[in-house]
């Protein structure tokens, strides 16, 4: 069957326990458009991935539902994945350690990064100087300097690049965006995001395969563009433990965070400055990152200003993925499979705290004033006006996203998710972490591009 046959579905919900009692819940299924049909395959894109661990697997599952695009080769460090590439792909493709033998041949079109943060840079450049079109996995950078220098790269190749961060493909989130630009929330100067995890794979305590060795592993070329060290098989399939190679949570999670809320709102800009507080209470393992991590950031934005709040904790998993706008109208909560609109009940109503006060012939006076100036009041707008839209069980955004980006490789146009939009985001996370390591605010000095303390 076809994972997008399913028919549209009304229906409405009385009393349901997420909103308050009594509020009536209009539940609708987002309808996603085939796949097929959003492409126009005036041929496949051939692409080869550079890293088929855990990410690049996920990708090559998820670009076998893209019909517009085959892959054409793969490049690991490790070994054993080449295997587990062909088994991802679910066919055979040549493999190597070395992905610039793909970059030499005509035969592809695309590269899809999927290394440790720190390499994503040097892959980008070596792709883009080879006339090829670049996904890149989120982090978009690893530093500051390094997405400047892919931002400038692809801008002069003319390259089409797409960072990864897959959401902002999704159904879900375009019905956001439709909610935010309409208007509805009100005046939003109030974002608050989170994403809890409470599990080792959760804290990036990744298995460590009994066949890693430096005979398996390219251990040189993984620690390219790093500090030197002797082989580690924990900092090679941990690296996320390490600022050597990893962003932290800033990185892991925060990027998918403010991508969603980049587009959302269409604030397609870099915070002005950002405030950290965290620690690292639980996984003392050697890692240098926090456990927890929270910052507040400030968004220059249209309607005078928006103020951002993230916060994700590795010892705690009571909400998993959400990000709640708070409107002056209306509250706007998405998570990983729904969006729900709250309006905010604003009608005018006599003000009756203050009244307390008072005597009772003032408080007379002031209920006679009122009931004059407001002859038929409105009746309260908020009984059945709550809305949720949810995806269908099994909707995957990152085909969605890998299929953005194919169109854009046919077509020439523009990607959901450019060098800027990924830049800007990824330049996010750097500030969330400059804050927590320096214990400053952090600031964005726009002229210079860089962060100063
Ligand atoms: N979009 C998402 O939801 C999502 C999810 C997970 C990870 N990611 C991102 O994907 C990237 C990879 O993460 P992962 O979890 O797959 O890590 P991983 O360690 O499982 O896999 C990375 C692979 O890259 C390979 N590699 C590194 N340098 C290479 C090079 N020069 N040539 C060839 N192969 C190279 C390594 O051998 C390794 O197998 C990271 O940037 C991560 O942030 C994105």
């Amino acid at each position: 069957m076809n994972r997008f046959s399913m028919s549209r579905r009304d229906f409405v919900r009385l009393g349901a326990g997420a909103v308050a009692a009594g509020a009536v819940v209009k539940t609708t299924m987002l309808e996603p458009a085939a796949l097929a049909a959003q492409t126009a395959p005036s041929r496949r894109i051939r692409f080869a991935i550079v890293g088929t661990g855990i990410r690049g697997c996920d990708l090559l599952r998820a670009a076998r539902q893209v019909p517009t695009g085959i892959c054409v080769g793969a490049a690991d460090l490790y070994e054993t994945r080449h295997q587990a590439a062909k088994e991802a792909w679910g066919g055979d493709i040549p493999t190597t350690r070395d992905y610039r033998v793909f970059l030499d041949s005509k035969d592809v079109d695309a590269v899809l990064v999927a290394t440790s943060d720190h390499l994503h840079r040097r892959v980008t450049l070596d792709a883009v100087a080879a006339g090829k079109d670049v996904y890149c996995e989120k982090p978009m950078s690893h530093k500051v300097a390094d997405g400047l220098a892919m931002v400038e790269a692809v801008e002069a190749g003319k390259r089409i690049f797409q960072a990864g961060s897959q959401r902002v493909s999704s159904i879900l989130y375009a019905k956001a965006r439709d909610i935010y630009a309409s208007g509805r929330l009100g005046e939003v100067h109030s974002i608050d995001a989170q994403w809890n995890r409470n599990s080792p794979g959760g804290a990036w305590v990744y298995p460590i395969p009994a066949d890693a060795s430096p005979q398996t592993v390219d251990w040189d070329r993984f620690i390219q563009d790093a500090p030197p060290h002797p082989f580690d098989p924990v900092r090679f399939f941990r690296w996320r433990l390490f600022r050597d190679y990893g962003s932290g949570l800033g990185g892991d999670l925060f990027v998918h965070l403010l991508s969603g809320i980049q587009v959302i709102t269409g604030i397609n800009t870099v915070a002005s400055r950002a405030y950290s507080s965290g620690g690292l209470y639980h996984y003392k393992d050697g890692r240098d990152f926090p456990d927890l991590l929270e910052t507040v950031y400030d968004y220059p934005s249209a309607n005078g200003g928006i103020q951002v709040h993230l916060h994700c904790n590795q010892n705690n998993n009571d909400a998993d993925e959400r990000i709640s706008f708070f409107g002056s109208t209306g509250t706007m909560v998405v998570t990983g499979n729904s969006v729900t609109l709250t309006p905010q009940d604003v009608t005018p109503r006599f003000e009756s705290y203050g009244w307390n006060g008072m005597t009772d012939a003032q408080r007379k006076q002031g209920m006679d004033e009122w009931r004059a100036a407001h002859p038929a009041p409105p009746l309260s707008m908020i009984e059945g006006a709550v809305e949720t839209y949810t995806v269908p069980r099994g909707y995957d955004d990152a085909a969605d996203h890998i299929a953005n980006f194919f169109r854009a490789v046919n077509t020439r146009q523009h990607v959901v998710e450019d060098e800027i939009f990924g830049n800007n985001a990824a330049i996010g996370c750097h500030l969330a972490n400059y804050s927590y390591f320096h214990r400053t605010v952090a600031t964005w000095d726009a002229a210079t591009k860089t962060i100063k303390g």
